[in-house]
């Protein structure tokens, strides 16, 4: 971009509108073109939120589309696929039509991600005067019901009130490092070794899409990404059955992340419940609670630090990564946790780089400054952080991630993620999820300039 004339914050944002108008297929939005094809459970509801400014009945669009994708079950899966031939092999590759509960009509993934949905249904709602929002939420509640009953039901089968994830991709932060080293405890499958001992791997790059669109050193490497492939493989052959997959001492994690939005998630949920005069079930409120509840025993005194959990040893995975900051977003643990979680953000050893936030501390040996969840600062992470420092009231700390994000962007348009110490971008280029969500950092940042 050298020798050009930086954009205007108008500009950035109709810059912002413009991807999201080239990712749009039919009643949804593609993450990227290319590397992401299909709809995304997150990427949608974050889409939803930037599509909110300046676009009400699409955003609403966005969101009743994932519902095509509903499980009868209750289960959102994280990935609707496109249809067309050229994507019968990512179909095949998943064959949710071994489960009774999956959609006769559609392909989709066989498991979930991050609950945001009733962050984004809040977010659309609030554009709202209240006779319309009660009507939306009125359309969405059934769904969203379904979904927490749903996690309740089959994710917390000890009644911990914490939530178990069954696959990394469930957490959306890929490969963040709890889970790469709870994955490298768990023995390889003897395919999987011949692969890494005859130094074969590379062969695997024909098979994935994101080494064509992105450089490899940007994305997880070929023997992680073989293990994930091995988890899908061995979830689909127990038919995505629950009870079939927990007996087997699954590889399964109390993920900190997923469990901070959810508690977000539960409190948006009493709130839209209210607002259309509906008594939630007596069960998922005591859930909801005890999701609070439990959240505090992810706590670390000694690091003064939230962590996951692995399920079955029951022991915190004390590797730093952006999790940590999540309960700020969750809302829910005191202003004095909040305070120390402020403190590792503004750290320089940690996260108080240049282009916060990072997605794993800058001192921890897996930082790698362009590594796919291993070191770049995000877009949604931000977002997500920002809105929790707000409401504790960490003014300042919420408008310097911001206009960092802003910077970047700005900078180079709307990346998947960029380098939290120079700010460079990386990973696909007009990605729908930080065009959104930096389409809303500016609007709050214009009405409260106004205010
Ligand atoms: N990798 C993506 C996700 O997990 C698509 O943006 O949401």
């Amino acid at each position: 971009m050298s020798g050009m004339p930086e954009p205007s914050i108008d500009e950035v944002f109709e810059g912002c509108k413009q991807v999201l108008e080239k990712n749009k297929k039919d009643s949804f939005t593609i993450p990227a073109e290319g590397l992401y094809p299909h709809q995304w459970l997150w990427d949608s509801c974050f889409i939803a939120i930037g599509l909110a400014e300046y676009d009400l009945p699409r955003a609403k669009k966005e969101l009743q589309s994932l519902l095509r994708g509903q499980w009868s079950n209750g289960m959102l899966p994280h990935m609707i696929f496109a249809k067309g031939d050229s994507h019968k092999r990512d179909r095949d590759i998943w064959q949710s039509w071994r489960s009774p509960y999956a959609p006769d009509k559609l392909s989709t993934s066989g498991f979930t991600q991050p609950p945001m949905l009733a962050e984004a249904i809040v977010r659309i709602g609030e554009k709202m005067k209240i006779r319309d929002r009660r009507s939306w939420y009125q359309d969405m509640y059934p769904a969203l019901l379904a979904y927490h009953q749903w996690l309740y039901s089959e994710r917390d089968p000890h009644k911990e009130g914490l939530i178990l994830l069954i696959h990394p991709w469930e957490s959306g932060l890929d490969n963040s490092p709890p889970w790469i080293d709870q994955l490298h405890l768990q023995e390889k499958p003897w395919w999987v070794k011949l692969v890494e001992k005859t130094n074969i791997d590379k062969v695997v790059m024909f098979f994935r899409r994101d080494t064509l669109h992105v450089p490899p050193g940007q994305r997880i490497s070929n023997i992680d990404a073989l293990l994930y492939f091995h988890i899908i493989q061995r979830l689909k052959r127990k038919n995505w059955d629950i009870d079939k997959i927990l007996s087997r001492s699954h590889f399964s994690f109390q993920d900190l992340t997923f469990n901070c939005i959810l508690v977000r998630a539960n409190q948006h949920m009493i709130d839209i419940a209210k607002t259309i005069g509906h008594e939630l079930p007596e069960d998922l409120k005591e859930n909801f609670k005890k999701t609070e509840d439990s959240l505090e025993t992810l706590w670390d005194g000694f690091y003064k630090q939230y962590y996951s959990r692995a399920f079955i040893t029951h022991k915190l995975v004390k590797e730093g990564s952006i999790a940590s900051l999540m309960p700020l977003y969750a809302g829910s643990i005191s202003k004095e946790r909040a305070l120390e979680l402020v403190k590792t953000l503004k750290s320089s050893k940690q996260f108080g780089t240049e282009y916060p936030v990072p997605s794993v501390p800058v001192s921890s040996s897996w930082y790698k400054e362009f590594g796919y969840w291993q070191g770049p600062t995000w877009i949604n992470t931000n977002w997500l952080i920002a809105d929790g420092l707000d409401r504790y009231g960490f003014k300042e700390e919420a408008d310097n991630i911001r206009s960092k994000s802003i910077k970047a962007v700005t900078k180079h348009g709307p990346y998947e993620y960029f380098s939290a110490k120079s700010g460079e971008p990386a990973g696909a280029k007009n990605f729908s999820w930080s065009a959104a969500l930096i389409i809303n950092m500016i609007a709050n940042q214009k009405s409260g300039s106004k205010k």
